[in-house]
């Protein structure tokens, strides 16, 4: 059970200290949106290999852009050891995911919530993780979408079927009062934004939330 605090609800003014704020996490979720793929702009390569360099864990990129193909490897290449991109905009995801592995990343899909897993089952062999999306991607600080459940237990099946270690990660809306259904349908790792750095203490609530999936297992 890992918890990825989202930076995107981080004072972006001051990312390595805010980095700091979560150190007792597992990977530290940084949110790549190019303005085109969601109508929201955030931070590129640059900025995660300087991001990379100081951070005491290790980053999990989630792009949120067009044309994964081109622009994901490079991620790799400046040190975020867990790459996601999203299946609605790649063309050659299995070549995409080599590529990453062969960077020396973690290759990770991410689906939106209108987006079916079943036509991408195939591809679990190429993965160390698929992202199911909670809220429509863009934005922290959304509504979860408990009917994205299904969905998580659907992948955790093929998961298990397939018999690889990967992981099932949760992103958007994931707090305190959402976390446990999650784990219940499946995932095992989870995203928060706002619930972490909205908190007065972040640590405290990487903590908490940790407490609360403890006690689920999917070995
Ligand atoms: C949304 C991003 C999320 C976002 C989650 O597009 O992918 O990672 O930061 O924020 P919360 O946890 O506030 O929903
Ligand atoms: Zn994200």
């Amino acid at each position: 059970m890992l918890i990825s605090p989202s930076i995107l609800s981080a004072d972006f003014a001051n990312l390595q200290a805010e980095l700091d704020r979560v150190a007792n996490a597992d990977w530290a979720h940084v949110d790549v949106m190019d303005n085109h793929f969601v109508p929201n702009l955030t931070l590129g390569a640059p900025v995660v290999e300087a991001l990379a360099k100081v951070s005491p864990i290790p980053i999990d990129a989630h792009l949120m852009i067009d044309d994964p193909d081109r622009w994901a490897p490079q991620y790799a290449e400046v040190g975020a050891r867990s790459v996601t991109f999203h299946i609605e905009a790649a063309a050659d995801p299995v070549k995409l995911a080599r590529t990453l592995r062969a960077e020396g990343a973690r290759a990770s899909m991410a689906l939106k919530p209108g987006t079916a897993f079943a036509p991408y089952e195939d591809l679990l062999p190429e993965l160390d993780m698929v992202l199911v999306m909670t809220v429509e991607p863009g934005f922290g600080g959304q509504s979860f979408m408990a009917d994205q459940m299904p969905k998580v237990r659907q992948v955790r099946e093929a998961v298990r079927r397939s018999g690889g270690e990967i992981w099932v990660q949760v992103d958007g809306g994931v707090s305190a009062a959402t976390i446990e259904q999650c784990a219940e349908a499946g995932a095992d790792v989870f995203v928060a934004g706002s619930a972490v750095y909205g908190a007065a203490s972040a640590a405290d609530a990487v903590a908490e939330l940790r407490a609360l999936v403890a006690k689920h297992s999917h070995t």
